[in-house]
């Protein structure tokens, strides 16, 4: 089964915008469990512009399921998901004034800085992610950096859905098929929305998890928070 994590940083930005404290953040991944996410993914970045380290930390006994924290392996951050001991840390290669994430790490160049982290973050007991692209080279040099899990990033597959989709997932389910043959956990996210999500559910088995924000917490404007997150896990293969 494929689990849907929610990533409430859009929430963050929203609250942000006026200072106060609304919406609240903690409120809305407390809901987002109850509506049915199988997770909460939160990413800081080092200008706290979206979710801040405090959140991160409040969110730290509040989250019931799963907790996903993604972000630039800095001191800062590294020492942010030891505290907090989240079920699993995405490792993003984004600089710190990147808009979004817009690419996967360079696994074979990065072998050796990815495989240290990865080893303090498994001494705590933490399951890893590291983000990629569907290059072969970069899924093959996952494998030895020591990470449970990669997450696929499907900007490119979401990019090119409408234009001819089969086109589109074609090498994503190459990567999917060799990351599964290495035993590599397989992670996807980016720009994943109710129009696009279904095919890439169906075209990918052993998917273990979606990560979804921007289009998800954007639904909910139209939606609702909790129509919505049923709405996405249907479209999920079960
Ligand atoms: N995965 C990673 C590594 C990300 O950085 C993001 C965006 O923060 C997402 C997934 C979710 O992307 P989106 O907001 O487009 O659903």
């Amino acid at each position: 089964m494929t689990k849907l994590s929610v990533n409430i940083n859009k929430i963050a930005t929203i609250r942000n915008a006026r200072g106060g404290s609304e919406p609240n953040v903690a409120l809305a991944a407390v809901n987002c469990e109850k509506f049915g996410a199988e997770g909460i993914t939160v990413h800081p970045r080092p200008d706290e512009r979206h979710i801040r380290y405090a959140d991160v930390y409040e969110l730290k006994d509040l989250v019931k399921t799963e907790f996903n924290i993604e972000g630039y392996p800095s001191k800062d951050f590294i020492k942010l998901v030891t505290d907090v001991k989240p079920h699993q840390v995405t490792l993003v290669p984004d600089p710190p004034e990147a808009l979004t994430s817009n690419a996967g790490w360079d696994t074979v160049k990065h072998e050796e800085f990815l495989s240290e982290v990865i080893a303090e973050f498994k001494s705590h007991n933490i399951r890893t992610s590291i983000f990629v692209d569907t290059n072969l080279a970069n899924i093959e040099g996952a494998v030895a950096t020591g990470t449970d899990r990669i997450e696929l990033y499907t900007e490119p597959y979401a990019a090119n859905y409408s234009k001819d989709r089969d086109a589109a997932i074609a090498e994503f389910v190459i990567a999917a098929k060799r990351a599964y043959e290495l035993k590599l956990g397989i992670n996807a996210g980016h720009d994943l929305s109710l129009e696009n999500l279904e095919f890439f559910s169906k075209s990918i088995p052993n998917l273990d998890e979606v990560s979804i924000g921007h289009a998800l917490i954007s639904d909910a404007l139209y939606y609702g928070l909790e129509n919505t997150v049923q709405m996405y896990k249907r479209l999920l293969v079960k």
